[in-house]
């Protein structure tokens, strides 16, 4: 068996599906740029998640793109941290397939991303919808990752990771030889609404532009998305509690504080007593030189593709020297003759 079992690797996945907007950067990306000092870091642009559902094959290789662009503009050093596409290293799908022959239907049956993208025509899904988790698990478990950093909508899929990685050592017999990972929840993780309805969660999906800052808007974009976004009547004012029932207000100040790292009390006793209007220039002031700088790298790297592909590729070969050997165990264990 080879060796001990990391502390401290991080694997994190993001599906390669294009537009992505100020949520997905305050939410998320934004704070893996923080892991990379505390962990060992590997970045995986999942595309094969991604075909769990219909893919334009020219978009999907655009979209990889994108992201891995988006991974590298935010501040992820793709020489310190492994960033690579999932199709690259085979190692995913291999144990990928022994988890299907681990995980039960009733396990799966229960997962309700399956059934909220499912919706009423099951029949009609393609089976890797249905085992989409059991990939998952073997992106996480091909490394040994310890920790995950996820979102609410993904923690139902480490929990079923975590039952995956129980079974197969209960039932190999081999004590110890997956890791339980562990969830990183992001206490600073700001949850970014829609600029047209304060109640509905910034998406990609929703069918008005004006709902989201892309990461590749620039200044005039960004300014003019901020002026029609949706407020109410009144100044903002100085204490939180104040904010209650103005979702949209609410919104603008968590944006204007995560863009500057500091706390929505913070922020707001920076704008206290404003009109919108006031603020909405400040605020696209904040925006704009906080994602400007973001955007154009973005744009610089996405007119190179070549130079992206080469990262991946690197990404996926230093990916695939972890996950071998584990593989290799895998297949030992289970019985297989070898590789
Ligand atoms: N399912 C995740 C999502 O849609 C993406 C993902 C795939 C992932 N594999 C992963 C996230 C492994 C964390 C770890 O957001």
């Amino acid at each position: 068996m080879s060796g001990s079992n990391p502390t401290n690797r991080i694997f994190s996945g993001v599906q390669p599906t294009g537009g992505l907007h100020l949520g997905n950067y305050l939410g998320a990306i934004r704070n893996w740029v923080r892991l990379q000092k505390d962990y060992e870091c590997i970045f995986c642009v999942v595309d094969m998640h991604a075909i769990t559902v219909w893919q334009d094959p020219v978009a999907l290789r655009k979209a990889t793109h994108e992201v891995a662009a988006a991974y590298i503009a935010c501040g992820i050093d793709p020489e310190e941290n492994i960033l690579f596409h999932q199709s690259a290293n085979p190692n995913h799908a291999e144990l990928a397939w022994i988890f299907n022959c681990v995980a039960r239907m009733g396990w799966l049956n229960r997962m309700t991303q399956f059934k909220d993208k499912a919706g009423k025509n099951r029949e009609n899904a393609s089976t890797g919808l249905f085992v989409y988790p059991n990939l998952m698990a073997a992106d996480i478990l091909a490394y040994k990752a310890t920790h995950v950093p996820v979102g609410e909508d993904q923690k139902q899929h480490l929990e079923l990771t975590r039952d995956i990685a129980t079974k197969f050592n209960n039932d190999f017999g081999a004590e110890d030889f997956f890791p339980l990972p562990e969830p990183v929840i992001q206490k600073e993780a700001a949850r970014i609404m829609s600029l047209r309805d304060g109640a509905k969660k910034m998406s990609k999906s929703d069918p008005s532009e004006y709902s989201r800052l892309i990461m590749t808007d620039g200044p005039d974009e960004i300014a003019q998305k901020l002026r029609k976004a949706k407020t109410d009547p009144e100044p903002l004012p100085s204490e939180m509690d104040g904010l209650e029932d103005r979702p949209e207000a609410r919104n603008l100040v968590s944006i204007y504080a995560a863009l500057q790292d500091i706390d929505d009390a913070t922020a707001l006793s920076r704008v206290a007593g404003k009109q919108f209007k006031d603020f909405k220039e400040e605020l696209t002031d904040v925006a704009v030189t906080k994602l400007g700088p973001i955007g154009d790298e973005m744009k610089r790297l996405m007119a190179a593709p070549d130079h992206i592909e080469a990262i991946l590729h690197k990404g996926g070969e230093r990916a695939r020297e972890i996950s071998e050997p584990i593989l290799r165990d895998v297949y030992d264990i289970v019985g297989f003759v070898g590789r």
